[in-house]
């Protein structure tokens, strides 16, 4: 057993946190604020190759492994947890399908486009009426000639209304339930293919999520991805590694709570000595810092199994779980280890604190995790 991560993955490491330090974090609070996606921050990600990491050189990728790619959203997230969710959206939901379920002219020409960064992507399955159950969706594809045609609306659509290439899940055969979902590659630019409401967010501000609406919009069979009915499956399966970017998320902020927490018991002082000096703080920071260490190595191992071609949808359910929670008692001590200050917008904690929130509940809710878990525990 070897827990060192390779001489790559410490460079990528690296290259990943010094970008994210020099050109992320300065603008963070920034685009919080004003709840403002910025393209370029994308473009520079591309031009480092982020946008394709685990995909193979001939897809336009950069051929490294899962555990790269986690480590790419958690040192995003550390500083700007919007960002680390725009990659991970990006990559383990709308280029993955495409990469495992794709033919041979799909992976050429849309996994290509988003590998380079030419196109960001999306991933739509939520509706009104069906989110934690995503079966009961009724956005419907009619099939018209050589044509399907879409007609519904899907909602929270993360890089929705910026993205150029969205994953979409409709019913082809309403009557089959699960059974009658289809996968669906569809361009901005449609024609009935429009956006409605850009939801107003507590955290994640600067990630834009959007409602989608199509209406009559035509779309060629040549993008239906898999075969018809094997939507479910399709959007399942390309959960199982998605869970994970979002524990690598939950990882990032909680480790960024963690140092600025640290940091501050150093330096700030009261009753003639550093906080930090006090057991009641640095115990806080022990228990703090050991989950995070905990998330990390969930995370990784799930990463690892993917990679390795094992089974990996448990392990990811439990990341998720498990570094989203703890995101949440973490980002919420942060809090309290800067006291009033820390409930101000002068320092950093209080966003992540609202970023954490998140992660407990988007690619399935933590309640929605502890079920998938149980049911293989059980089946
Ligand atoms: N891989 C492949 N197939 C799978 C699967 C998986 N991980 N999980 C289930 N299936 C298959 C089953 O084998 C079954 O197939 P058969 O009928 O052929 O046997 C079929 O799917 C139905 O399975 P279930 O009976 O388990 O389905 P269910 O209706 O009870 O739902 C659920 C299961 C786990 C609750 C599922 O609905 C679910 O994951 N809900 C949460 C939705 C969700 O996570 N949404 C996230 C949206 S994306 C997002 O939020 C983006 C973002 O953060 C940025
Ligand atoms: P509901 O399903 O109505 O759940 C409400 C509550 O009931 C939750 O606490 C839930 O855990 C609980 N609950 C429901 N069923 C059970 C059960 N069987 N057992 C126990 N408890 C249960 N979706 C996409 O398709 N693509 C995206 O890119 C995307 N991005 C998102 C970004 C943001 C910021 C947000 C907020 C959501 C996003 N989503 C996206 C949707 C997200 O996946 C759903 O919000 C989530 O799956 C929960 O669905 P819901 O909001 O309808 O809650």
């Amino acid at each position: 057993m070897n827990f060192q991560l390779t001489e790559e993955q410490e460079m990528l490491r690296k290259m990943i946190r010094d970008f994210a330090e020099n050109d992320v974090e300065p603008t963070a609070a920034e685009r919080d604020e004003e709840e403002r996606f910025d393209r370029a921050i994308f473009d520079k990600m591309a031009e480092l190759g982020l946008t394709g990491i685990p995909w193979p050189e001939e897809y336009g990728g950069i051929g490294a492994d899962f555990v790269s790619y986690c480590i790419a959203v958690e040192e995003l997230s550390r500083v700007c947890a919007s960002t680390g969710v725009t990659l991970s959206a990006h990559l383990s939901l709308a280029s993955w399908p495409i990469y495992q379920y794709g033919n041979e002219t799909q992976k050429k020409t849309f996994l290509h486009r988003l590998a380079t960064g030419e196109a960001l992507g999306a991933y739509a399955l939520s509706e009104p009426g069906s989110g934690s159950d995503a079966a009961s969706m009724k956005t419907i594809a009619k099939k018209e000639g050589n044509d399907y045609i879409l007609n519904g609306n899907k909602v929270w659509i993360t890089n929705g209304g910026v993205a150029d290439i969205y994953i979409v899940f409709a019913m082809t055969d309403p009557e089959a339930g699960h059974k009658g979902i289809s996968a669906f590659i569809v361009e901005k630019g449609t024609d009935g293919f429009t956006f409605g409401k850009k939801e107003k967010k507590l955290g994640i501000r600067s990630s834009p999520t959007t409602e989608l609406i199509f209406e009559n919009c035509r779309i060629p069979q040549e993008n239906l991805l898999g075969e018809e009915g094997q939507g479910f499956k399709i959007a399942m399966s390309t959960l199982d590694g998605g869970r994970n970017g979002i524990a690598a998320q939950a990882l990032g902020i909680a480790q960024g709570a963690l140092d600025a927490a640290a940091d501050y018991a150093k330096e700030r002082e009261q009753f003639g000595k550093p906080i930090a000096a006090n057991q009641g703080i640095s115990f806080k920071l022990a228990d703090m810092a050991t989950e995070v260490e905990a998330s990390r190595l969930l995370t990784y191992q799930a990463a690892w199994l993917e990679s390795e071609g094992q089974s990996y949808g448990k392990a990811s359910a439990m990341s998720k779980l498990f570094a989203g929670d703890a995101a949440m008692r973490i980002t919420t001590e942060a809090v309290q280890v800067f006291g009033g200050y820390g409930y101000t917008k002068d320092y950093p904690v209080e966003r992540y604190m609202r970023d954490a929130k998140i992660t407990q509940i988007y690619e399935g809710t933590n309640e929605i995790q502890r079920l998938v878990i149980g049911r293989m525990l059980t089946k």
